[in-house]
């Protein structure tokens, strides 16, 4: 596992979307797995940055999105207009400002009346596709990996999940108060991949940022893998992992120095 710290969410940002955009250069038409929420907005705008000024190419890459709100609070009629929905989201943030085909775009359908087909069809569709090359995941205050709420099975696949209070805290805090939803209106459940999904794809990148990441950071990655904290299966992944925090995310982590250490290392060696 790869722990590279930052100083800052603008220089974890900017390195996320380096190890993102040095994929897109080497394998053209690659499958990335995208994720929502305050975290990624940086890296995106990096990768906006990159199409813009140094022609990024995206015209062959194909997306699917770890999660989308299901039913109530939701608009996909109106996608790109003012809804919560996390298609809007993925299109204000990302997809409008590069050169993305829109049918290489997944995001699941939160409004499917056939939630139990629509995410079967999901998970083909991602192996269809040959699979994630690279996830983008950030971590939620409770320790999900998308919306794979504490108690969810670490072998869990694509499905429907209710949101725990504390997600919908966070929700309302980070989106639905500034846009003046009230709580009654969020919505309460989700479509997901399950961790046994994400753990599927070949290369793991996950982001963190502020002091209020710190904790569930640290249990993410030294404490024991349990259903409790989702995203600590991220001990159990095979392939190339790579976790790029600010230095507050940072900072409850017990082994700080030794990662630095190493990381220093690799640099010095020419290794990243
Ligand atoms: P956040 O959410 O980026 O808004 O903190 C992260 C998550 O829930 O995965």
């Amino acid at each position: 596992m790869d722990i590279i710290v930052r100083d800052s969410y603008n220089e974890m940002s900017k390195c996320a979307a380096k190890i993102i955009a040095r994929l897109v250069k080497s394998k053209p038409d690659c499958v990335l797995g995208l994720a929502t929420g305050s975290t990624p907005i940086g890296t995106y705008q990096e990768l906006a940055r990159m199409h813009k000024e140094e022609g990024l190419d995206f015209s062959q890459v194909k997306t699917f999105n770890l999660d989308e709100y299901y039913g109530t609070g939701i608009d996909l009629a109106k996608p790109y207009n003012l809804d919560q929905s996390y298609a809007r989201f993925m299109h204000e943030e990302l997809l409008k400002h590069i050169n993305i085909k829109k049918e290489n775009i997944h995001i699941p359908d939160g409004l499917t009346k056939e939630p139990e087909k629509f995410c079967i069809w999901y998970e083909e569709a991602i192996k269809k596709a040959g699979g994630i090359d690279l996830q983008l995941l950030g971590i939620g205050g409770d320790g999900h990996w998308a919306f794979n709420e504490p108690g969810s099975s670490l072998a869990s696949r694509t499905r429907i999940q209710a949101l725990t209070q504390q997600t919908l805290d966070d929700n309302y805090e980070s989106f639905y108060q500034k846009a003046g939803i009230e709580r009654a209106h969020m919505p309460h459940f989700a479509i997901t991949m399950g961790i046994g999904t994400i753990l599927e794809a070949k290369n793991i990148l996950m982001i963190a940022n502020g002091v209020k990441k710190a904790a569930v950071v640290a249990k993410c990655l030294e404490g024991p893998i349990t259903s409790q904290i989702t995203a600590s299966a991220i001990q159990l992944h095979s392939g190339g992992i790579t976790v790029v925090l600010d230095q507050d995310a940072a900072s409850k982590l017990n082994g700080l120095d030794h990662y630095m250490h190493i990381e220093k290392l690799k640099q010095d060696y020419g290794f990243c």
